[in-house]
């Protein structure tokens, strides 16, 4: 087995191949902020104001990367998170200046409540609980919104059954038969998220989210998740996180034709970033995660990596 893998022949058979295209860029954008401002759970990630966004779209188009999706931390919250299909919202203005002065930038946009609401669920809340059906309107809403202000794609993270569906007529009822879909299909209540939930100041008042995330447990039941969304007209479907989801991302592979992206979260970020500063890790590290992402199967791969990697490609 040694003889193929002679420094200068190596290259020749490498199985998977991570490029700077197939990288999404997650980009937090605070309606209120004067000023970028480090996340001190994701060391060398910012939150940064709504007129830095072109310069920062700007140097990732310079670096080859060419997908970004948006995140908003809007100035007021209430129950239902009307502020996140306010046409002049946060998410909304910035997608307008993205899309201005790079109408060749793929913007995609995250649909969700909770950074939104006050009590910071995914749903509309009622005694406690968190509503299903009476979530999916003010779903659709919020991506018809996007598709307004320019979105390519929208992304509904919260992991209400339906999801898919209520936006899909949506959208073509408002004449967005072309906006796409980017289902996070297979969604896990993870470990993983709290960076990002100081981040996006989207962390929950009381419970947690797992009546509505996958429970890690299951495989079988992701896969099921991944057929509903594309019955429902998912034109692309996630496995969220990824590096513990690798299983996950290779079943849903195999059974699966649709393009497939993976979610290497903030945790996930967090973790090999401080242990990288403390000089315990490799940056090379950070490769190897990637091409692990690619290897199980994954098309896309969204990273806050992104920009470090696509400077190693
Ligand atoms: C919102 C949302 C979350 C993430 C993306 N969209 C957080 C959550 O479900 O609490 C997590 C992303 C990350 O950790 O990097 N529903």
């Amino acid at each position: 087995m040694r003889r193929l893998r002679k420094e200068n022949l190596r290259a020749l058979f490498r199985e998977s191949r991570l490029r700077t295209e197939e990288l999404v860029v997650p980009i937090f954008i605070n309606e209120t902020a004067k000023e970028k401002k480090e996340i001190s759970s994701m060391p060398g990630y910012y939150r940064i104001p709504i007129h830095e966004v072109a310069k920062e779209i700007s140097e990732c188009m310079d670096l080859g990367l060419k997908a970004f999706i948006f995140f908003g931390i809007p100035k007021k919250k209430d129950e239902i998170g009307s502020e996140a299909f306010n046409d002049d919202g946060v998410v909304q203005k910035a997608v307008r200046l993205a899309k201005k002065e790079f109408p060749d930038a793929v913007i995609i946009t995250d649909v969700c409540l909770c950074e939104y609401t006050t009590h910071g669920h995914c749903g509309v809340v009622k005694n406690g609980r968190i509503l299903n059906d009476e979530t999916l309107p003010i779903l659709g809403k919020i991506a018809v919104s996007h598709a307004k202000a320019g979105a390519d794609i929208v992304a509904p993270s919260g992991m209400m059954d339906g999801m898919v569906k209520a936006i899909r007529v949506a959208l073509d009822g408002e004449g967005f038969s072309d906006v796409a879909i980017m289902s996070y299909a297979a969604k896990f209540a993870s470990n993983f998220y709290s960076p990002f939930r100081e981040a996006a100041e989207s962390g929950y008042k009381f419970g947690d989210r797992k009546t509505y995330q996958m429970d890690f447990h299951n495989s079988n039941e992701a896969l099921r998740e991944i057929e509903l969304d594309i019955n429902e007209g998912a034109d692309i479907v996630m496995v969220k996180p990824a590096l513990a989801y690798l299983d996950v991302i290779q079943r849903a592979r195999e059974k699966f034709l649709v393009p497939l992206a993976a979610y290497n979260v903030s945790g996930e970020y967090a973790m090999v970033k401080s242990a990288i500063e403390r000089g315990w890790l490799s940056k090379d590290a950070i490769y190897e995660i990637l091409v692990a992402i690619k290897r199980a199967g994954a098309d896309l791969i969204i990273t806050y990596h992104a920009k470090e990697v696509a400077e190693h490609l």
